[in-house]
């Protein structure tokens, strides 16, 4: 008999099953040839005594291995392996025999995305300054993690898993529907939500709806990236306008409306990426008069509004009277983790139809577990509770990261400490080198943007967002310090 004792290790702190464990390692043991096909294995009593494992246990790793065809019980002889292992091994077509080595480049012309901010890989660097993310490490993961148990062992749940509509679970969207007039002030029904993949592909159904090619789209003279890029692969013509300290300015929107046929208005109100700025309360007034008079299709992208330090926050253009014009565009992703991937539009409901059609197409629906998880926590107050400690801990670390950084490199850059969000807006001399400056960073083990993902090609800033929000104050103090450094060279 084969020293089952030594080739069979159990790890209990790995997370998996014992009877799995075991499952696995007798397949491995087997096609590594070390348990030869037909060969017969110990019985389960023996087995586990062997292994100090209840017997149980060993019947459920054989049960496992009798359903994959490895095994198979034969009466009163045991339980022997199959004597035709249950691994099907292509025929291939090839005179030769084989597989041909896939090629690196297509053999075809295809169509090319407009070039896109280069993704900062964190992979090798002792710090991280990003974009403006939340920390991993603060995610409500595990409460979720916990809802999806719970709601997998109830026996309704199954039928669930396969179905699903396109525009979310009728549970996240009723759920969201109550939360977002609560904290809002929209008065929607869930027939006026959709649950989309993050607020991304909220911004690209909506837009994708609207525009056609050659029509025009306002946008802010600096601009999330992603939005303009979106809109321009639609085949818009982006019109540019001032964003101030009071955010887009509003008199010239409409200078452009009066000079332009204009498509459609792209707004960031809170924390306006990437300069952070909110729009105040007047210019949301005077933009909801020019909506209404123009009857301006409008996407309000309200992506951080969970973030907000200061005061409170300001509400959503869409909670006013906007004659149906303003699609409202809200995210989950900054709340739970960025890879969780669940974000809303609001809009009218034959708006919100035609997107769930349009999203079909290229995705059939989202994650039922997750959207009807994340529902049971935004209806017991989990999710709430989670944003207050969130924004509590995050001001924290916006006060630390500002103090700081003022005194680091006050004499170089200038930025004001933003109401809320999760980044500072450094603006940097004009000639200033900021792809000189990652690199030198880099050098140090600090990863920094080099500033090309907020530059549009008409504009004429220089500067580079810089997140707070993951750090603790000890790593706040390290990254500035390396950032000062480099900066100093
Ligand atoms: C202004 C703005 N809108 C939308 C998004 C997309 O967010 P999500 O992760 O929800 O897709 C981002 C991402 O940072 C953003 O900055």
């Amino acid at each position: 008999m084969l020293p089952f004792s030594t080739l069979i290790q159990i790890d209990r702190d790995s997370g998996m099953p014992v009877y799995q464990q075991v499952a696995n390692r007798l397949i491995q043991l087997i096609q590594e040839g070390r348990i030869q096909p037909g060969a017969f294995l110990p019985g389960t009593r023996d087995l586990a005594a062997t292994l100090q494992l209840h017997r149980k246990t060993v019947v459920a790793a054989y049960t496992e291995l009798e359903r994959q065809d490895w095994i198979r019980s034969l009466p009163r002889k045991g339980v022997q392996v199959s004597p035709e292992l249950p691994e099907i091994k292509p025929r291939s077509f090839r005179p030769g025999g084989g597989a041909a080595a896939y090629k690196g480049t297509t053999g075809f012309v295809f169509t090319r995305q407009a070039q896109q901010p280069t993704q900062l890989q964190a992979k090798g660097f002792r710090l991280v300054i990003n974009d403006g993310f939340p920390d991993v490490r603060e995610s409500p993961l595990p409460l979720l993690i916990r809802e999806c148990r719970r709601l997998s062992q109830t026996r309704v749940y199954a039928p669930r898993l396969m179905y699903g509509l396109a525009s979310g679970t009728e549970e996240l969207r009723r759920a969201l529907a109550r939360h977002l007039a609560a904290s809002r002030g929209l008065s929607i029904e869930s027939e006026n939500l959709m649950i989309t993949r993050g607020a991304q592909m909220s911004i690209y159904l909506a837009a994708a709806l609207l525009i056609k090619p050659g029509d025009k789209v306002i946008v802010g003279a600096s601009n999330y990236r992603y939005a303009d890029l979106c809109f321009q692969q639609l085949g818009a013509t982006l019109i540019r306008v001032p964003v101030d300290d009071q955010g887009m300015d509003v008199n010239a929107v409409a200078a452009v409306c009066r000079r332009s046929k204009v498509r459609m208005l792209y707004v960031v109100p809170h924390h306006h990426h990437p300069t952070t700025v909110t729009l105040s309360a007047e210019r949301r007034m005077q933009l909801l008069e020019l909506i209404r008079e123009r009857n301006l299709a409008v996407i309000e992208d309200d992506y951080d509004y969970d973030f907000h330090y200061a005061s409170g926050p300001i509400l959503p253009l869409a909670s006013g009277d906007h004659g149906g014009n303003v699609l409202y565009i809200g995210s989950m992703t900054k709340s739970l983790a960025l890879s969780i991937r669940v974000g809303f539009l609001v809009a009218p409901a034959d708006f919100i139809e035609e997107a769930a059609r349009l999203r079909r197409l290229m995705d059939l629906r989202g994650d039922n577990l997750i959207e009807e998880a994340l529902a049971a926590l935004i209806d017991s107050g989990d999710i709430d509770r989670h944003l207050k400690k969130s924004n509590k801990l995050f001001r924290e670390r916006r006060d630390v990261f500002c103090d700081l950084l003022e005194e680091a490199l006050g004499g170089l850059i200038t930025f004001k400490k933003p109401d809320g969000g999760m980044a500072v807006w450094a603006r940097f001399p004009k000639r200033y080198s900021l792809p000189k400056l990652s690199a030198r960073a880099a050098d140090l083990g600090l990863l920094i943007s080099d500033g090309s993902s907020y530059r549009s090609p008409e504009s004429t800033e220089n500067g580079m967002r810089l997140g707070f929000a993951s750090l603790t104050p000890a790593e706040i103090k390290e990254a500035i310090g390396l950032l000062q450094k480099a900066a100093s060279v």
